[in-house]
């Protein structure tokens, strides 16, 4: 049986966040990202809200959302005894709501009547999902939680938002995107409808990334990105990823590798390991490549794909991504010694089981060492 649920109502445009005016005599939990106080978009997004509303806010976001934080959040949160909680940020700022709402209400035995995310970054698809990624720096570890519960039940996309994304945000966070849209393609529980949505993924990504890269202030085209990376959203967290993020999370938690940059950097060379052992998956890299016209109708299946592989490292190189871990600073000897770490925690991962194929350690050891150069 086939399977895709919704649960979230996504508004889109620059009067989206207009719903906020909405809540009357609520009281308000509001997790907001490091970078937003005092800047004009907050005062813009409190602006909408309405008086009558009491409003807590939480701003000691981090990146890669780390479980000492959650806890600091959860203690503030119990005491207020939300009604509702809204997270605005970047998937970092959005997981940390998440879990802060997760543990705070099975501490209180009680539950929010609504969850609002507001999204500046095009990336996570976290507005939509049902994941939360907390971090253990400690023990350099990524634990993404997956809960129905956790997801929003209203997304706000205001492509204006996210204008202000640092050029290598912008980058890393769109090439999150399209790993999304990649893997999710061809997870174990893809289908028709995740397809439809993955495949547009790629068709965006492809034609408009480099352009929001470039001229920031586009707003149709950060509109598209911003709208796609919440549909790849949906594909993901209905069809699964794959051992792309599996690797991606022990980048993160080994080399603070921003996560969108550690899916971009892996993810050549995982399109090409799937392409290599799954016909379905080469199948339908391939479709997709032709459909978002970076390979001509007629082409063969292996070469469109080498088609896709190329053009995933000219938009890298395009957007001044680093490729290997030494050109992101990690020591060779470091990075070649944490190849077990990487290989075992990568398996354990709970994003390993939606890979098409299943690969052997010496597979994933062969992935990563194609990033160490
Ligand atoms: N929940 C999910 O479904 C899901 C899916 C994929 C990844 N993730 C997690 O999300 C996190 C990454 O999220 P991200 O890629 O959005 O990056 P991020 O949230 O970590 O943000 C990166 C940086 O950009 C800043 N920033 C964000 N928006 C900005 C804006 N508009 N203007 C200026 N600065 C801005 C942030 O303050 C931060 O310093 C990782 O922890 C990853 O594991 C979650
Ligand atoms: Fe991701």
């Amino acid at each position: 049986m086939e399977k895709f649920s919704l649960a979230t109502t996504v508004y889109s445009g620059n009067d989206s966040l207009s719903r906020l005016g909405l809540l009357k005599n609520e009281t308000i939990f509001l997790v907001c990202d490091a970078f937003l106080p005092d800047t004009p978009a907050l005062k813009r997004i409190l602006s909408k809200i309405d008086g009558s509303n009491q409003v807590a806010v939480f701003a000691n976001v981090k990146p890669d959302p780390p479980l000492e934080t959650i806890v600091d959040g959860v203690k503030q949160y119990v005491p207020v005894a939300p009604t509702i909680v809204i997270g605005i940020g970047g998937g970092s700022a959005i997981d940390t709501a998440k879990g802060i709402r997760f543990f705070g209400d099975k501490l209180r035995q009680e539950t929010i009547k609504k969850f609002i995310a507001i999204p500046t970054t095009s990336g996570t698809g976290s507005e939509v999902t049902q994941h939360c990624v907390l971090s253990d720096p400690e023990n350099h570890r990524k634990y993404p939680i997956m809960e129905n519960y956790l997801r929003p039940d209203e997304a706000l996309l205001d492509p204006q938002l996210v204008m202000t994304a640092p050029k290598s945000v912008t980058a890393y966070s769109g090439l999150d995107v399209l790993t999304h849209s990649l893997e999710s393609l061809v997870a174990v529980d893809a289908n028709v409808l995740t397809d439809g949505l993955a495949e547009k993924g790629v068709d965006v990504i492809t034609h408009d990334l480099v352009t929001c890269f470039k001229h920031g202030d586009d707003e149709a085209a950060r509109k598209r990105v911003h709208e796609i990376s919440c549909a790849a959203g949906m594909a993901f967290s209905n069809a699964g990823l794959g051992i792309c993020h599996s690797l991606a999370h022990q980048l993160g938690a080994n080399f603070h590798v921003p996560h969108g940059l550690a899916n971009a950097m892996l993810l050549p060379y995982v399109v090409s390991y799937n392409a290599a052992h799954d016909k379905t998956a080469c199948a339908k890299y391939a479709q997709a490549t032709r459909k978002a016209g970076l390979a001509a109708n007629g082409m063969g299946d292996r070469v469109a794909v080498r088609r896709l592989i190329s053009h995933i490292h000219q938009m890298m190189v395009q957007m001044d991504c680093p490729q290997t871990l030494q050109a992101f600073g990690v020591d060779l000897k470091v990075a070649v010694e944490m190849t077990e770490t990487v290989v075992v925690n990568a398996k354990l991962d709970a994003t390993f089981p939606g890979n098409p194929v299943v690969p052997t350690d010496e597979d994933l050891a062969k992935i990563y060492q194609q990033i160490i150069k």
